[in-house]
């Protein structure tokens, strides 16, 4: 990390006290390995510590800590680890979170043969002729954030495959990456390397000190956190904005996206026949991922504090590429006429497409 400790600390906000954290001092982490070694470290649920501990951070009152091991800081209030043995409690993760979690670590940021993510392998379209389209999207989110800033937070980042900030692309001296699967923040620190802070910690109640971050984007991940902690993800992404800092936040309607579930009804009905033959006739269930949305009726209805502007991030939904996109079939003509929809009318195109694009800023 390119950061000092008290740097990364003063960023950071304990999940349980919700007061600031201070990094662990060379003598304490010695402790903490020794103890580690021994087999006297205690987690807050109760599970042994085994791993060496290279850093950490613990709050004032110094009864705990949450470690850094293999450069991801576990800041979740399930990993912090107390010096004096806290009785077995039950883990704090809900059951949503939890499957959620394991899906990405144990099959989403998994590699394919071909070297993809399973995740993109199964859920994306990496066809040429979609490839422009996806591309504009992509940039669509970079028009909308600043040229330059000190620090980008990723909620939910997974691997930071999305928005290029590398290279000569780069703008953000630090990307904090936020995310529940320690094997996507692996990823991401393989790809970011010392320009990033890697956190283990929901989105749904950040570790992060108010006003830290000069933009943050949430991209793909609201609708997998339970539906009663969707406003307050979004919240959180308020309050740890600097002012005039700026948050984008990528939603899939899901079922409520009418237009796009009846345009590919064929494709759900197969899709659901080989589910069931894959779970019955070979017994090999596909991996299924949590996701519960709101419509766009459920964000109107809530009192924000905040301005919470709604624009288009895409309007086809991936079924509806793979059914009715393809070269030399027109495919290319319904992706420009998409586009300029998008452009033209977005925030109609937001509501009555398949991704909404959320813009929250701070005055
Ligand atoms: C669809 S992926 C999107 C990853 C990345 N934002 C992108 O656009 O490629 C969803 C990610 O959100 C993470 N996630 C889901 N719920 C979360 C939560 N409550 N807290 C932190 N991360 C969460 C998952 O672990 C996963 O890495």
């Amino acid at each position: 990390m390119t950061r000092t400790s008290a740097e990364i600390a003063s960023l950071l906000r304990c999940p349980i006290t919700r007061g600031p954290l201070t990094p662990l001092k060379p003598d304490e982490l010695d402790e903490a390995n020794r103890l580690a070694a021994a087999g006297a470290l205690r987690r807050r649920d109760g599970t042994p510590v085994a791993d060496k501990i290279e850093s950490g951070f613990a709050p004032s009152s110094g009864r705990f800590f949450y470690p850094v091991v293999d450069g991801i800081l576990a800041l979740l209030p399930d990993s912090a680890i107390f010096r004096e043995a806290p009785g077995s409690r039950p883990d704090g993760l809900r059951d949503e979170k939890r499957r959620v979690r394991d899906f990405y670590d144990q099959t989403g940021w998994q590699p394919t043969p071909e070297g993809l993510f399973s995740e993109s392998a199964r859920f994306g379209d990496l066809r040429a002729v979609t490839e422009g389209y996806h591309r504009n999207c992509e940039e669509r989110l970079l028009r909308r954030l600043p040229a330059e800033g000190g620090i980008l937070l990723d909620a939910g980042s997974g691997p930071a495959q999305n928005i290029r900030d590398t290279g000569a692309s780069r703008r953000f001296r630090t990307r904090i990456c936020v995310d529940l699967s320690r094997v996507g923040l692996l990823a991401a620190k393989s790809r970011i390397g010392d320009r990033g802070i890697y956190i283990q910690a929901d989105v749904a109640d950040l570790p992060l000190a108010d006003g830290c971050v000069d933009a943050a984007v949430c991209l793909h991940v609201l609708q997998h956190l339970p539906p009663d902690e969707q406003g307050a993800a979004l919240r959180g992404l308020h309050r740890v904005l600097k002012p005039h800092g700026r948050a984008l936040v990528v939603y899939a309607w899901g079922y409520h996206s009418y237009l796009m579930n009846i345009a590919t009804l064929p494709y759900h009905l197969i899709r659901i026949v080989k589910d069931l033959y894959l779970r019955h006739a070979v017994g090999r269930p596909q991996a299924r991922i949590y996701f519960d949305a709101h419509g766009y009726r459920w964000f109107r209805r809530q009192t924000w504090g905040f301005p919470l502007e709604i624009a288009s991030w895409r309007s086809l939904s991936t079924p509806f590429l793979k059914c009715y996109v393809h070269g030399g079939w027109g495919g290319e003509r319904i992706l420009r006429l998409a586009v300029a929809l998008e452009d033209r009318f977005p925030h109609l195109m937001g509501v009555v497409g398949h991704y909404p694009l959320f813009i929250i800023e701070k005055a």
